[in-house]
């Protein structure tokens, strides 16, 4: 079988991108990261694809103002050439509409740092910890229209402790974030995940 050929966004540092990398650097991992495309120019994960030799690209959503089929139309172009099997979306801090998720279907990939269906958005260690949660953690799903929904494709659950600052929780949810993904690609890669739900 030949390699899944992987894009990846990002939008920021891309400590998630890093971990697919290197998984994706053993001999039977059945995925190959063939490019990362930033929405921001000066994410500093563009540096750490390109100091491992992958192909990078920028599409700046800015000149696009409110125009997201513009920029979805763009993020498109940029990845067409590079004959592209699956997206994971690592960081990424834009949402997608309908028509580029639908282009994607049971391609699309993303990591939420938390247990979904809970703490679905933004700041989900501070909302688990005032919620006094006892276990939180990460998920990657399929990506549909309804943003941080989709079927889960792999969880992993870590522990809330007493005297956690959202500091502490979010670097053991990003270890856990760490595993699960390369988990999840492997999967989906293999045809092994979840296609219904
Ligand atoms: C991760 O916590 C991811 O779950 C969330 O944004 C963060 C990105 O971190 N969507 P990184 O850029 O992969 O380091």
């Amino acid at each position: 079988m030949p390699k899944k050929r992987v894009a990846i966004l990002i939008s920021g540092r891309g400590s998630n991108m890093v971990a697919l990398i290197d998984a994706a650097k053993g001999i039977d991992f059945p995925a190959e990261i063939a490019l990362v495309v930033s929405n921001e120019p000066a994410a500093q994960g563009l540096e750490r694809a390109r100091a491992a030799g992958i192909a990078t690209a920028v599409v700046d959503h800015r000149p696009y103002g409110t125009d997201r089929a513009g920029f979805e139309r763009a993020l498109q172009t940029a990845i067409a050439p590079h004959g592209i099997d699956l997206i994971c979306l690592a960081g990424f801090m834009r949402l997608l509409t309908p028509w580029f998720i639908g282009q994607w279907e049971r391609r699309l990939l993303n990591i939420h740092p938390a247990l979904l269906p809970a703490f679905k958005g933004l700041d989900t260690h501070a909302r688990a910890i005032a919620a006094g949660a006892k276990q939180h953690g990460a998920t990657v799903h399929f990506v549909v229209p309804e943003m941080d929904s989709g079927p889960i494709i792999v969880q992993e659950a870590v522990p809330v402790l007493p005297d956690d600052t959202e500091a502490t929780l979010g670097a053991r949810v990003l270890a856990a974030e760490h595993r699960i993904y390369p988990q999840a690609l492997r999967m989906v890669a293999e045809g092994r995940a979840a296609e219904s739900r």
